[in-house]
């Protein structure tokens, strides 16, 4: 079995905010940052498993900064996780500042693909392993994001998301 690391699924995608993709009060969109998310989590997905992907689910997005007009936004992909078809990717995003050059985190995103072949059928993906600290974490969690995505979309009994339950114990 193939086993492969986060860092060989990293995707790094930096762009600019345009004019045409801020909301009145001139903060890039969310969805522009949600299609964005998509394209880079993506590619993350496909480096690790090097099939044809498909997004099926956004777990979770957290717009915690606007991001301004002419903002430089960096979004930072990596696989936390890979299942049997699926896989989790992690998205940090970060704006940096015109004069300083500084980064700062404004948003993390969390997505989930599958792997699948040339009629859409989900197939097998490497297994990951995770090597610093935090792909430790994200690795952990994963499962527990997995259930409570599952459980959400009505494809697993609630009884049977046992480390999802064991946080509230
Ligand atoms: C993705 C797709 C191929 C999955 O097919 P399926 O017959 O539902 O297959 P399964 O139920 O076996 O699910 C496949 C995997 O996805 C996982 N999965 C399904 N729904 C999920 C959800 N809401 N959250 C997290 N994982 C999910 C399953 O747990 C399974 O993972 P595993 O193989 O690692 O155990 C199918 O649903 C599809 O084609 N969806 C449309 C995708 C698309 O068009 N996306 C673009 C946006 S429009």
């Amino acid at each position: 079995m193939i086993s492969r690391t986060p860092k060989e699924s990293l995707t790094v995608v930096t762009d600019l905010v345009l004019p045409s993709e801020t909301n009145p009060l001139g903060n890039m969109f969310g969805g522009e940052l949600l299609a964005r998310m998509d394209r880079a989590a993506s590619i993350s997905a496909r480096r690790h498993c090097r099939r044809i992907v498909t997004t099926v689910s956004v777990n979770h997005v957290a717009f915690s900064k606007m991001i301004p007009l002419g903002s430089v936004v960096t979004i930072e992909a990596k696989v936390s996780r890979a299942f049997k078809s699926s896989m989790e990717v992690v998205m940090d995003i970060w704006i940096e500042d015109r004069e300083s050059g500084t980064r700062k985190k404004s948003n993390v995103g969390i997505y989930t693909f599958v792997a699948v072949d040339e009629s859409g059928q989900p197939v097998s993906v490497p297994e990951i392993i995770p090597e610093s600290d935090l792909e430790k974490d994200r690795f952990e969690a994963a499962l527990r994001r997995r259930q409570l995505s599952l459980v959400i979309a009505g494809k697993m009994d609630a009884s049977e998301a046992t480390e999802l339950k064991a946080l509230f114990n």
